[in-house]
């Protein structure tokens, strides 16, 4: 029975490193749409905004503001409309994370 509890918590460990590294693949799956324009890992080098070590809370607000239409864009309020609140967030943590 011992060993029962050690393999089920062994196995929900593996489950929820499983589902962070997908968390991971989805975020970063979906920050390369962002890529084309402000560049891999958001390192911009054309004339775009660079994503990469923007704050999680500068960068929701901001996509946020141009899905609303409050903050004035080209493409941004139309692009910012494919994504949910969760998207955005993950999105978001994913760039804040890079250098
Ligand atoms: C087709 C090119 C293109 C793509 C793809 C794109 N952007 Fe943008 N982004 C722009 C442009 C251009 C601006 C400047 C505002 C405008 O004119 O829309 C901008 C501005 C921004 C800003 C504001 C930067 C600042 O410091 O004010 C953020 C945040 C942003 N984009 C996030 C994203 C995210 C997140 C994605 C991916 C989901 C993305 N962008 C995909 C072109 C793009």
């Amino acid at each position: 029975m011992k060993y029962r509890k050690i393999a089920l918590a062994v196995s929900l460990l593996g489950l929820a490193s499983a589902a962070y590294a997908d968390n991971h693949t989805l975020s970063r799956n979906m920050a390369s749409a962002c890529a084309s324009c402000h560049g891999t890992n958001g390192n911009s080098v054309g004339g775009n905004d660079p994503l990469a070590g923007m704050p999680k809370d500068e960068m929701i607000r901001k996509v946020k503001d141009f899905r609303s239409g409050a903050k004035p864009a080209t493409v941004m309020h139309q692009l910012s409309k494919g994504y949910t609140d969760q998207q955005i967030e993950m999105i978001a943590n994913f760039y804040a994370a890079q250098k």
